[in-house]
């Protein structure tokens, strides 16, 4: 088999960055359901998107993550008024602990390196920045310009387009099972982060490599 492709392209929430931060961190205001609230937030959120990918409309991804943070607060039985405080901590998500070293080894050996999400591009830049990685990627792209969600193939086209290159040029990281399906639908080779030792799924778009942290990442 041909030497694996150079450049590394990353999804941003899941996988380089940690959403259920948001809620540890408030978890004494947000009470017991703290868990449970967020992992409806973060569902509702991914099927905002998909609904929206579905239904050929589109929304910034900020009204979708604040419409779907409301869904959860009101399932959860928790007061609304929380939630301008939740988005502030939204906006600085904590990168998972491996991720700062990992991405700047593959950088230093050479890989080209990016990140691609269904996020806003002035989200995308405050988390990149907020973790100190604004040197480590050179394009930080989002879905937006292609004025839909992944897994619709024309925001991965967004990453080819920006390199210049076929889709199997590209080696898409993702802990999102449902986004490294896209992805391989799209014709990126894959790699499915299995931080959650979860079972696979979607057996038709299977993920080139498996991997459990970031720092298995070989360059
Ligand atoms: C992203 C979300 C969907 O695109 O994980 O970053």
């Amino acid at each position: 088999m041909d030497a694996p492709p150079k450049i590394f392209v990353f999804d941003a929430y899941g996988t380089l960055f940690d959403v259920h931060c948001v809620a540890r961190i408030h978890a004494g205001a947000l009470g017991p359901a703290w868990d449970r609230f967020s992992s409806v937030w973060r569902t509702k959120q991914l099927e905002y998107t998909w609904m929206h990918a579905g239904m050929g409309t589109c929304r910034p991804f900020r009204d979708v993550t604040r419409q779907s943070l409301l869904y959860a607060l009101a399932e959860c039985g928790i007061e609304p008024g929380i939630a301008p405080v939740l988005l502030e901590t939204y906006q600085r998500l904590e990168p998972f602990p491996e991720v700062p070293d990992a991405v700047r080894r593959l950088k230093s050996a050479g890989a080209t390196l990016a990140v691609l999400s269904n996020s806003d591009p002035d989200m995308l830049d405050d988390l990149v920045e907020s973790a100190a990685l604004g040197g480590v990627f050179n394009h930080v792209i989002s879905a937006r310009s292609a004025g839909t969600f992944k897994p619709a193939p024309q925001v991965y086209a967004l990453a080819t387009e920006a390199y210049g290159v076929a889709p199997y040029a590209i080696r898409f990281v993702s802990s999102n099972r449902w986004d490294a399906a896209g992805a391989k639908a799209f014709g990126f080779r894959t790699v499915w982060l299995n931080r959650r030792a979860l079972p696979d799924e979607y057996p038709d778009f299977p993920a080139d490599e498996t991997i459990a942290d970031l720092s298995e990442l070989p360059a």
